[in-house]
């Protein structure tokens, strides 16, 4: 019966879904998503229902939302390109300056569907391990694209899984030493870290800037992802990408998700809890957290495995992701900042979990 499938592509004979960690639990601080509950019907009045036709297509320009967005990032509504969350954004960009014979860069442990991208678009992948602390600097970059020339160059700012921000000049260097090539500046975290590179694109067109709804926006149910470009680089974008690929309800949603959110307050919130949860790793012996400017902290044990902690604090009802597998990030926990108490919860879960090795 076997022999009897079809045959996909060989160099994804060997290809594993990409698997995010979903066992049951209380506190779920396992996805950098934002913790409290956030329900559309905040959004949308019965009258506004009523007007949203679902037998029509989508407004294929994204109506409202794009000049919301443009209005508040301050950019033109010609430089936005919507997707089906950033993961999507990031496929188009892929797609557009991917592919077969071409190189992607990026510099581990950073997200890693850069990685399956680049192999599912066929590319060269280039991964240049820095390794923890992640410091990403200009000389680094300018060195591994002598290296590699690469076509694509993939920058998380900041990044996950560490949690940290590449020096503004790191990315600088990438645009001038490749100016052929396309320089994906991922800022899924960026509002927590208070800067966006938007501004360079102006100067620098081969810059192009991911943004999502599923971190500060408390959206990721929505899926809406942006990609700011130039607007000759939106040109080519527009020509490849599948008409419709935003549904009319995730627009309208969004567009009042964007005009309503308090991107600073939550930002503040944010910041407090987590130093409160640095503050509490850094009393545990043992633990060595990574300084970060996200909604989370990278941390491992120097003598635990990453998979014995983590199995223990779900044990303690918090689940968290245990990235030690991504290439880089050796023996590595991830947590999210979550709700106070969820923190405190997680505090007291790490806190058990390491106390019959302490005892
Ligand atoms: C760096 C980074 N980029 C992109 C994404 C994908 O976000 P989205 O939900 O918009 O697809 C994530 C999700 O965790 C992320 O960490």
């Amino acid at each position: 019966m076997t022999d009897r499938l079809p045959k996909p592509r060989e160099d994804l004979g060997a290809f594993r879904a990409y698997r995010t960690q979903q066992q049951p639990a209380e506190v779920r601080l396992q996805a950098n998503e934002w913790a409290e509950p956030n329900p559309v019907s905040r959004y949308l009045t019965a009258n506004e229902l009523e007007a949203i036709l679902l037998n029509r297509y989508p407004d294929s320009g994204a109506g409202k939302l794009r000049t919301i967005l443009a209005d508040q990032w301050r950019i033109s509504p010609d430089q936005l390109i919507f997707g089906n969350g950033s993961n999507e954004i990031l496929l188009q960009t892929f797609l557009v300056f991917g592919g077969a014979g071409r190189t992607v860069l990026f510099f581990t442990p950073t997200y890693t569907m850069y990685g399956r991208l680049g192999q599912i678009t066929g590319m060269t992948v280039a991964d240049e391990r820095i390794g923890l602390p992640y410091d990403v600097d200009a000389k680094r970059v300018r060195a591994a694209i002598a290296k590699h020339r690469p076509h694509m160059i993939c920058l998380c700012r900041p990044n996950n899984p560490s949690g940290n921000a590449m020096p503004r000049d790191a990315v600088l260097a990438a645009a001038e030493a490749a100016p052929e090539s396309l320089v994906l500046v991922d800022e899924a975290y960026s509002e927590f870290a208070g800067e966006s590179l938007l501004p360079l694109i102006a100067e620098h067109p081969n810059i192009v800037i991911a943004k999502t709804f599923s971190k500060v926006r408390a959206a990721a149910g929505l899926r809406i992802g942006v990609l700011i470009a130039h607007p000759r680089v939106i040109e080519i974008f527009d020509a490849v990408r599948l008409p419709y690929n935003v549904s009319t309800l995730a627009q309208a949603v969004a567009a009042k998700v964007a005009a309503t959110v308090n991107v600073p307050e939550r930002v503040a919130f944010i910041t407090r809890e987590r130093e409160k949860v640095a503050r509490g790793l850094s009393r545990l012996p043992g633990i060595e957290a990574f300084p970060s400017v996200t909604n989370f902290i990278l941390f491992r044990h120097r003598e635990r495995k990453a998979a014995d902690l983590h199995a223990a604090i779900l044990q303690h009802g918090v689940l968290i992701r245990d990235v030690s597998m991504w290439p880089g990030a050796d023996n590595c926990l991830r947590a999210t900042i979550g709700t106070p108490a969820e923190n405190d919860r997680f505090l007291v879960a790490i806190e058990r979990a390491l106390s019959p090795v302490r005892a």
